[in-house]
C-alpha cells in the first residue's frame, strides 16, 4: 500500500513501508520473492547464502511447538555462485530493495560471498552473524565482538552498499554486540535470531530434531525480541530492523516504539500467507494516522522518553 507516513530512509534503502521478509523462511527462488512483494513486503531478504553450496541437516529440520517453530535447516544453499542466477533474476521481476543474507567460515569468505552478492545487484548485505545451529560460523562469530568486528570490517571494504548485521539473543549482553558492531561499521542491526530451543518426543525419548538443537522463532519469542531492540537503541546511534514474533500491526509497532526503524516478518508467513505484509502495514498506517502521526519515523524510541 502507499501512504507517505510508512515511508522508511533505512540506511539509504528507500522503503515504501517498513516490512520486510526475514531471512530463510522462503526458499531461493525469484518467483517466491515476487509473490511476498505481491503481498505488501517493503523490502525482502534472502535466505543465507554460502561460498560453497551445503546439503544442511537431515530431517527433521522444522518442529511446531507451543507458540512458534523450532528450526535447525543446517544453512543448505547452491552457494554463491549458482545463487547470482536467482540475484540478477529477483532483481528484473522485484521493484523493492533485495538483500542478501550472507554467512561465511572466516571473514575472507564473508567478504567474498557480500562482494559477488553486491557485483550482481543486491541493494544491500546482511551479515548472519547469529545462526544458533551450525559449527564455527553464524552465533559462534556473533558472541565475539572481535571477530565480528574484523568480518564486518572486511565486508565493509569490499562492498560499497549498506551492511546489515544480524544480530543473536543468545548472549550475555547484546548491547555489547550491537556496539562492537556499530564501531566496525554496521549500517544497519537486525535484531534477532531465533532462540537456541530444543524439544524432545516423550514417546520416543530422543530430541526430535536431526541436530537435536535449533532456533525458537515466532510469538513465544516476541518479548525477548522486543527487549533486545530496547537494549540496542540505548546504546548505539544506528537504525535498528526489528524481527521475532511479529505478527500483526500491534506487534510492529511495539517494536518501533522500542526503537526499530523497520520490521522483518518471518515465520508468521506459515499461518498468515505473505498477505501478512499488507495487513501489517494497514494496521501501523492506521495507526499514525489515529494518533496524528505524520511518518512512522516520528515513533522510533518512544517509549524511552521515561
Ligand atoms: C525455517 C527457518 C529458517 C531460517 N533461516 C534463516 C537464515 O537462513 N538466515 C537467517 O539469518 N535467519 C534465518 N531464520 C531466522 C529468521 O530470519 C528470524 O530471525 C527468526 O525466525 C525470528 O523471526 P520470526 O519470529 O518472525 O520468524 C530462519 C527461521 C526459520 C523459522
Amino acid at each position: 500500500m502507499k501512504s507517505n507516513r510508512l515511508t522508511v530512509n533505512l540506511a539509504g534503502l528507500k522503503l515504501a513501508n517498513p516490512t520486510m521478509l526475514a531471512s530463510g523462511i522462503l526458499g531461493y527462488s525469484a518467483e517466491t520473492l515476487e509473490g511476498i512483494v505481491a503481498g505488501g513486503a517493503g523490502a525482502v531478504i534472502t535466505k543465507s547464502v554460502g561460498l560453497k553450496p551445503r546439503a544442511g541437516y537431515a530431517n527433521p529440520t522444522v518442529v511446531q511447538v507451543d507458540c512458534g517453530l523450532i528450526n535447525a535447516m543446517g544453512l543448505p544453499n547452491p552457494g554463491i555462485d549458482e545463487f547470482v542466477k536467482e540475484i540478477r533474476q529477483a532483481k528484473k521481476v522485484l521493484n523493492v530493495p533485495l538483500v542478501v543474507s550472507v554467512y561465511g567460515f572466516s571473514e575472507e569468505e564473508y567478504a567474498a560471498v557480500s562482494k559477488k552478492a553486491a557485483d550482481t545487484g543486491a541493494d544491500a548485505l546482511e551479515l548472519n552473524v547469529s545462526c544458533p545451529h551450525v559449527k564455527e560460523t553464524g552465533s559462534e562469530i556473533g558472541q565475539k565482538p572481535e571477530t565480528l568486528s574484523k568480518v564486518i570490517k572486511k565486508v565493509k571494504a569490499a562492498v560499497d552498499k549498506p551492511v546489515f548485521v544480524k544480530l543473536s539473543p543468545n548472549v550475555t549482553s547484546i548491547a555489547d554486540i550491537a556496539e562492537a558492531a556499530a564501531k566496525a561499521g554496521a549500517d544497519a542491526l537486525t535484531a534477532i535470531n531465533t532462540v537456541k530451543a530444543m524439544a524432545i518426543d516423550p514417546e520416543t525419548s530422543m530430541p526430535i530434531l536431526g541436530n537435536k538443537l535449533g532456533g525458537l522463532s515466532g510469538s513465544a519469542i516476541k518479548p525477548i525480541a522486543v527487549r533486545c531492540v530496547y537494549d540496542i537503541y540505548e546504546r548505539v546511534k544506528v537504525p535498528i530492523i526489528g524481527c521475532g514474533g511479529i505478527a500483526n500491526w500491534r506487534d510492529a509497532v511495539e517494536f518501533f516504539l522500542a526503537g526499530a526503524s523497520a520490521v522483518q516478518i518471518g515465520t508468521a508467513i506459515a499461518t498468515k500467507g505473505s498477505s501478512v505484509f499488507r495487513a501489517v502495514s494497514r494496521g501501523i498506517d492506521a495507526y499514525l494516522k489515529r494518533k496524528g502521526f505524520k511518518n512512522v519515523g516520528e515513533i522510533v524510541g518512544l517509549s524511552h522518553r521515561c
